[in-house]
């Protein structure tokens, strides 16, 4: 897929290791991700739209920047709530919304259980990023993504930590050439494939369960 970003940074390869190892305890982990969530950030922030903004140096005016866009993050609940405080840090005049999915354990089909998105009448300058640790079937983010989408929003960016190759060609078969034009996924790894029971491989098991202790 084209709008596939793997972000290539020592520190990131340095922690997801640690996130990976099986043996890593859950405040290790969650501090790992915390600090994986930081790249993650400043990555799809970079697709922001900037306006200009005199400032006064202390030697003169000159034509300054900022954000123009507003941008919204949509933590994919319950994971996804791992990955905010790089997004949070950064750039704390986001939006956080909230999308509550779940893949049901049998089918491995999206379920939504909350949506919670302000109002906006004008949605040109409307930057969602969908924050999903894991893209394994792909289901969770391409549901996401058609809910954006219909809603009228046209810059889409996920955030994820790791995704299966499947997810990645479910996503690419999904959405067409003109609608492809408004999405990118920002990983920090492509793994080998998804096992039987959906999991990614080598991946690092179940992310919510990890992070959250259940
Ligand atoms: C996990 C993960 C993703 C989803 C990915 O959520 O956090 O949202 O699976 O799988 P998919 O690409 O096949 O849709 P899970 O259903 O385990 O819920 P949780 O976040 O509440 O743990
Ligand atoms: N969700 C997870 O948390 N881990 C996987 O490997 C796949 C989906």
């Amino acid at each position: 897929m084209k709008n596939l970003k793997i972000i290539n940074h020592p520190l990131v390869e340095h922690y997801l290791s640690i996130m990976r190892d099986k043996n890593t305890g859950q405040t290790e982990f969650k501090n790992s991700l915390d600090k994986v969530s930081y790249f993650l950030a400043a990555e799809a922030y970079s697709s922001a739209g900037l306006e200009n903004k005199a400032v006064n140096t202390p030697f003169k005016k000159i034509n300054g920047k900022k954000i123009k866009d507003k941008i919204i993050i949509l933590p994919i609940l319950r994971a996804g709530l791992g990955l905010t405080q790089g997004f949070i840090d950064l750039y704390p005049e986001a939006i956080t919304s909230h999308i509550g999915i779940y893949r049901d354990e049998e089918s491995l089909k999206p379920v939504k259980y909350y949506f919670r998105f302000p109002k906006f009448k004008d949605k040109s300058d409307l930057n969602v990023i969908i924050l999903d640790p894991m893209i394994a079937t792909g289901g969770s983010v391409i549901f996401t993504i058609e809910y954006l989408l219909n809603m009228g929003i046209r810059k889409i960016r996920v955030a994820s930590l790791l995704c299966a190759p499947e997810g990645i060609d479910a996503i690419n078969n999904r959405f067409n050439k003109s609608e492809k034009r408004f999405i990118e996924i920002i990983t920090c790894a492509l793994d080998e494939r998804l096992n039987e029971k959906g999991y990614i491989v080598p991946g690092l098991g179940d992310a919510g369960d990890r992070m959250f202790g259940t």
